[in-house]
């Protein structure tokens, strides 16, 4: 089952694995693409991912969360974005462009620009932002719409829209960032509102048959965070606004949480593996689009499980293919044995000095050098 043919809104996939999105530090200071990140796309298509995700690209400036970040912000990035939806569909793969904004993490260091968010944070926390009003969050609205009809004008498949981790879209659905008395705040309903507004806003500009996907937290691990029952109303409500597939995770960028998106737990056995599973379970009760599930899996069988039981539609992956970029190539080829990834996060480090994403793990084996230390 995980190698069969299926489909998204028309998008035909090879197969049922994706690569998640993953930030790879890789963009020109100025946000425009290079080929360095292009070849890292064609060589995850050559390596047979069914459904590649991009790193997260900041719709405004002040979005921007992260060093060497893609941005889809401006029309003089198309020709680039153009080679890199090319070069994938030369090696018979397809692409989607996650469109995101960090919100109250925007990276005020490198855009000087002051970062917006729902609400003022309380000084306890690491984050500081100036309150978004009516016209913020239209301009917001905007760019993330304009933002779709240039990932569509530049040959994508689709759009991934990040709600997750933490950054604006998950901060406003999340009750522990958004304080708001407002039409934005209080329910979830209204939590909902402005991502409901983007996906109409989208929907509107891209038409019918061009798949939009969104990311979403199973929960934030956050005291009075966003939680699971939240999530599952929340992908009803974007179900009915016509997104095509939700890819579902969990965790919060930079709150010291141990249930971190990107865990390092150290899966000792299957078992371990699949950080959402119970939070997939009971979506696949109420909601009817395709799950793409994301988060520490790691085995074939594990993965061919998840398929079979239903536990969801797709298998995402993110650090399993930064140390191996063919591991789906790999697995349909006979080699069922796990991927060698063991979830240590080493592979941020490059990323956050400038140098790009690797994994740090192969690159010291290869070396026959010990982990540096961080
Ligand atoms: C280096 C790195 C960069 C990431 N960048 C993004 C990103 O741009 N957008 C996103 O939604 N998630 C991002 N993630 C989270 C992954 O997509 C994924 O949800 C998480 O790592 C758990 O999956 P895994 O256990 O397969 O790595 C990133 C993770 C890592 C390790």
């Amino acid at each position: 089952m995980l190698f069969e043919s299926t489909s998204i809104n028309g998008m035909v996939l090879n197969n049922r694995f994706v690569r998640s999105a993953t930030w790879e530090g890789l963009a020109n200071e100025d946000g425009s693409c290079t080929s360095r990140l292009i070849d890292i796309m064609a060589d995850l298509a050559i390596g047979q991912v069914g459904l590649i995700i991009t790193g997260h690209a900041y719709v405004s400036p002040e979005g921007q969360a992260s060093l060497r970040q893609m941005g889809i912000h401006r029309d003089e990035f198309l020709p680039d974005l153009s080679e890199m939806a090319d070069a994938v569909h030369r090696e018979g793969g397809k692409i989607v462009l996650q469109l995101a904004h960090a919100g109250c993490y925007g990276a005020v260091k490198l855009t000087g620009i002051e970062p917006i968010g729902p609400s003022i944070p309380d000084e306890k926390w690491s984050f500081a932002c100036r309150e978004m009003n009516s016209e913020d969050i239209r301009a917001t609205v905007e760019a993330f719409r304009n933002a779709a009809l240039r990932t569509k004008k530049a040959g994508f498949d689709g759009v991934q829209i990040h709600a997750a981790h933490g950054y604006l879209l998950s901060q406003f659905l999340s009750p522990f960032y958004n304080k708001r008395k407002d039409q934005y705040g209080g329910s979830i309903e209204n939590r909902a509102r402005m991502l409901l507004e983007i996906i109409g806003e989208i929907r509107s500009v891209v038409g019918e048959d061009f798949p939009i996907l969104v990311k979403i937290n199973s929960d934030d691990y956050l005291d009075s965070g966003f939680c699971l029952e939240d999530m599952l109303i929340v992908s009803k409500m974007i179900e009915e606004a016509g997104v095509d597939s939700i890819e579902m995770s969990g965790g919060t960028v930079n709150e010291g949480s141990r249930y971190k998106f990107s865990r390092t737990l150290t899966l000792e056995s299957e078992e371990d593996e699949v950080y959402y599973r119970e939070a997939a379970l009971k979506y696949k009760k109420k909601v009817n689009i395709p799950l793409i599930l994301v988060g520490g899996i790691r085995s074939f069988p594990v993965a061919e499980d998840i398929v079979y039981r239903e536990v969801a539609d797709f298998i995402s992956f993110s650090r399993p293919l930064i140390r191996e970029p063919h591991l789906v190539r790999r697995w349909k080829e006979g080699d069922t044995r796990p991927a060698r990834c063991i979830s240590c996060n080493a592979c941020f480090r490059p990323a956050r000095k400038g140098d790009g994403l690797r994994c740090v793990v192969e690159e010291c084996l290869r070396k026959g050098e010990a982990l540096p230390e961080e």
